[in-house]
């Protein structure tokens, strides 16, 4: 049994001395508990956006930021890209394993028995003005599902929480594509399930009643990739809020519109369609440096959407993927966004030569190119994100399934430094003077 090793950690001031136990996983850094130093020391830790602290252990995912290496349960994301599809990828994400075939077929059966919505829940759609975002009318609706399925709410029960996680990858798809109907007009489609996951969504998305539908094969690839590629990463931002809206208790249907309301944002999911805005205001590559002043400058809020990461100080290999991906599919499609994948692939190759970049390690995330993709296959810039929360779905209901059976879990509670008025007393309005 390898000794185990220890921090000490002591107070100059108090003298008083706290041993905190390191812990070590399969891959990466060693953690230090600091749960001792509020025991021992009478100090809290701080740190801002948790950009140092680990919050729980996982074993479903692993990022090596400075190697730019992504794993699911161990298996690298490049091998899966090219070798796995979502749905295998989910299993694996689920349950820890790739599956054989018994489990392969009985998992396949349990999604498509599932794709279908309540009819109830397409009456919230009627609700949403026209021009409404699809990532708004999403949050409503997957949060909305609580209402309807009470049979798999009870979060103590691992059936439950089993049906909950299979219903929400099951109709995910069906509820992003009748999100993009209402946008537009034209009546929902209803899943076919002698497709696939990925086919089914493409016609429910693109097909019309009055018309034959058939996927185009290369299309169905490409966003498979994009699919497996956005799967899950660790413990991100709107992950994070799925654990804690967990850790309370809350059923899954509303954690994961938890995870869905975080996603939103431009600094994190968002950013895939600030992207294509980014590009599109560009115009023609000879306005690239200007745009990269603007992002050097720092009395500028302006940020290069796409580049930069927590964890990523190398290549987000994801972003090499769809980089290959985008080449690939505009050539295949022959789609006509080739100017915009010029001006970012000229984008990346002067911001990677330039210092401001270089020295902070900022590369190309997932973002950079995966809007390129989803333009390509008609994918509108208001679904983006949209996309990126179905393909997250699978990857925010792993973590919180291994959060509920983790001993170590309690309710999320952090600590805070209060830097607000001293204890003070009441003063009535008449004593307060003009
Ligand atoms: C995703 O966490 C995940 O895993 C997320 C994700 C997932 O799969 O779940 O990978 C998906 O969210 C990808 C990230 C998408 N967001 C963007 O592309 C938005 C643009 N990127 C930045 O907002 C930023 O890079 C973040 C939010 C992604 C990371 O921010 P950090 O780690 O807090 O970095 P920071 O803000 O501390 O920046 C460090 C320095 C600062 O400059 P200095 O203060 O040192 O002078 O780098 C600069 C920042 O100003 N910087 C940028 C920049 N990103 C960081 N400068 C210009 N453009 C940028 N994009």
């Amino acid at each position: 049994m390898s000794e185990k090793r220890v921090v000490t950690i002591t107070d100059p001031i108090s003298g008083k001395s706290a041993d905190c136990p390191l812990l070590e996983g399969t891959h990466g850094r060693p953690v230090i508990d600091i749960r001792q130093i509020a025991r021992e020391l009478g100090y809290f830790t701080h740190d801002p956006g948790y950009a140092t602290t680990s919050a729980c252990r996982s074993a479903i995912t692993y990022i090596d930021g400075e190697k730019g290496e992504l794993l699911y349960r161990g298996y690298p994301i490049e091998q899966l890209a090219e070798r796995s599809n979502y749905l295998e990828v989910c299993y694996l994400l689920l349950y820890g394993d790739l599956p054989d075939h018994a489990q392969w077929e009985e998992f396949n059966a349990s999604i498509r028995r599932h794709t279908m919505v309540h009819e109830g829940i397409r009456r919230f759609l009627f609700g949403y003005r026209y021009d409404a975002h699809p990532m708004g009318m999403l949050v409503g609706i997957v949060g909305a599902l609580s209402t309807y399925y009470h049979d798999s709410l009870d979060v103590r029960i691992p059936e439950h929480r089993n049906l909950s996680a299979i219903r929400l990858i099951a109709k995910l798809p069906s509820i992003a594509a009748d999100c993009y109907k209402h946008s537009i007009g034209q009546p929902y489609m209803y899943p076919i399930n002698s497709l696939g996951y990925v086919e089914n969504f493409l016609q429910m998305m693109f097909a019309v009643r009055a018309e034959p539908y058939v996927p185009n094969p290369v299309a169905v690839r490409a966003l498979e990739l994009m699919l497996i590629l956005h799967a899950d990463h660790e413990q991100n931002a709107s992950t994070s809020t799925v654990r804690l809206a967990g850790s309370s208790g809350a059923n899954p249907f509303a954690c994961i519109a938890a995870g869905i309301a975080t996603l939103w944002g431009p600094a994190h999911g968002g950013a895939n369609e600030a992207v294509i805005h980014l590009l599109e205001a560009i115009g023609d590559p000879a306005n690239i440096p200007k745009f990269i002043a603007r992002a050097k400058d720092r009395n500028d809020p302006f940020r290069l959407m796409g580049f930069g990461h927590r964890v990523y100080k190398n290549f987000d290999p994801r972003a090499t993927l769809i980089r290959q991906a985008c080449h690939d599919l505009l050539r295949d499609l022959d789609a006509d966004d080739q100017p915009l994948f010029g001006i970012a692939l000229e984008l990346e190759r002067i911001a990677l030569e330039d210092e401001y970049f270089v020295e902070r390690k900022l590369y190309p995330n997932v973002d950079f190119y995966s809007g390129i993709i989803l333009r390509a296959l008609g994918i509108p810039l208001n679904m983006f994100t949209v996309l990126f929360a179905m393909a997250r779905c699978v990857g925010w209901i792993a973590q919180w399934l291994e959060m509920m059976v983790d001993e170590e879990q309690r309710i999320g509670r952090p600590q805070q430094l209060y830097t607000g008025a001293p204890r003070r007393d009441y003063c009535p309005l008449a004593e307060r003077g003009a």
